[in-house]
């Protein structure tokens, strides 16, 4: 495993990190989940993705049950704060008052006196950026986080967090983490990587496989117990498009000719940007965690003449 960066930061993450949404609480019951995890330390892992509204809350406890045993020290935990989880007007959002109250009962949920990075999941129009940036400050100085960044923000966004924080003298992002996978690359090329550059601000990138599809799982139906199968994931069926599985096709081949598979051609080719500090996976069985941690051996041998090979496949198409 090789460790990066994050940003400018002093935190070192493992290139390919763990998450817990879909999986943890909902497809994968708490002694699988400790697997996965305990498995992914072995392989060198030391990040772990998680939110406040990841399986209304499941999915941190059973994280803070995995983790229970591993040395905490080694371990670089997130969790995010923004969507619903409380009752009332106030149970949402990125108010002072929200924040500190998610926070509680995340570090609850997970058993720690801290996390070490903590994302505000989504931009919140109605919260001061004064009064978020001095809630994330104010988070760090208590010692309940130790870094604190974003996820799914504009970069106009991310550069009014670290312009508020600059001007009163608080502590900036560290981190952002958007969506990045083969079809959905645009605007993370186009706009939030070279923000993110210029400001010392490290990538965490999410759904690297397109939510499965671009393992090519889904190109000849929809296999039992696989997240398009799962009765509330309809937007994932609704993904497996026959132009996205003609491209999917291409890219086997491709794949097939590097003698490795569709998912670690995917997971190389989010890993060859040094603007990425880590590709959060996802895996809802122990054999796709392994599958995917090759990938950084993949990556080592992609060619400029094999990512033409895949721009050429993927030809035309992108999404936002
Ligand atoms: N910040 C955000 O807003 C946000 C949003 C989404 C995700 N995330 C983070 O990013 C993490 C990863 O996102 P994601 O789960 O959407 O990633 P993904 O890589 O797009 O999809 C992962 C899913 O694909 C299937 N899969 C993975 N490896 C496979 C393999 N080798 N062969 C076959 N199937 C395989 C598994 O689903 P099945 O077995 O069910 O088919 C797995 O759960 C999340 O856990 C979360 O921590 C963050």
């Amino acid at each position: 495993m090789h460790y990066r960066r994050l940003g400018h930061s002093g935190l070192k993450v493992s290139e390919i990190s763990l998450g817990s949404w879909v999986t943890f609480g909902t497809q994968v019951d708490e002694p699988a989940a400790v697997n996965l995890i305990r498995e992914a330390y072995e392989q060198g892992i030391n990040f772990f993705d998680n939110a406040d509204v990841y399986a209304n809350g499941k999915a941190e406890e059973i994280m803070g049950q995995a983790i229970k045993g591993l040395p905490r020290e080694a371990l670089v935990l997130s969790s995010k704060v923004f969507g619903a989880t409380m009752p009332g007007i106030n149970g949402r959002g990125l108010s002072r008052k929200h924040v500190t109250e998610s926070i509680h009962a995340s570090l609850k949920h997970m058993g720690t006196e801290y996390l070490d990075l903590y994302f505000c999941h989504r931009y919140d129009p109605d919260t001061p950026m004064e009064e978020l940036v001095r809630t994330m400050t104010d988070l760090i100085q208590q010692g309940k986080i130790l870094y604190w960044g974003t996820s799914e923000w504009e970069a106009w966004q991310v550069m009014e967090a670290h312009g508020v924080a600059r001007q009163y003298g608080l502590i900036p992002p560290t981190v952002e983490q958007p969506q990045y996978n083969l079809f959905h690359r645009k605007r993370v090329e186009d706009s939030l990587m070279p923000v993110c550059r210029d400001l010392g601000i490290g990538l965490t990138t999410f759904s690297p496989l397109y939510h499965g599809i671009l393992t090519g799982k889904y190109n000849d139906g929809i296999p039992q117990g696989s997240r398009a199968s799962l009765e509330d994931y309809g937007w994932v069926r609704d993904r497996i498009t026959p132009e996205r599985i003609a491209i999917v096709r291409k890219l086997t081949e491709v794949a097939r000719d590097l003698e490795i598979t569709p998912s670690q051609l995917a997971i190389a080719w989010i890993l060859r940007r040094k603007e990425v500090a880590s590709v959060i996976t996802g895996a809802s069985r122990l054999e796709q965690l392994d599958e995917n941690l090759g990938s950084a051996e993949a990556y080592e041998h992609l060619t400029e003449v094999d990512i033409d090979r895949i721009f050429a496949a993927l030809g035309n198409y992108q999404e936002q």
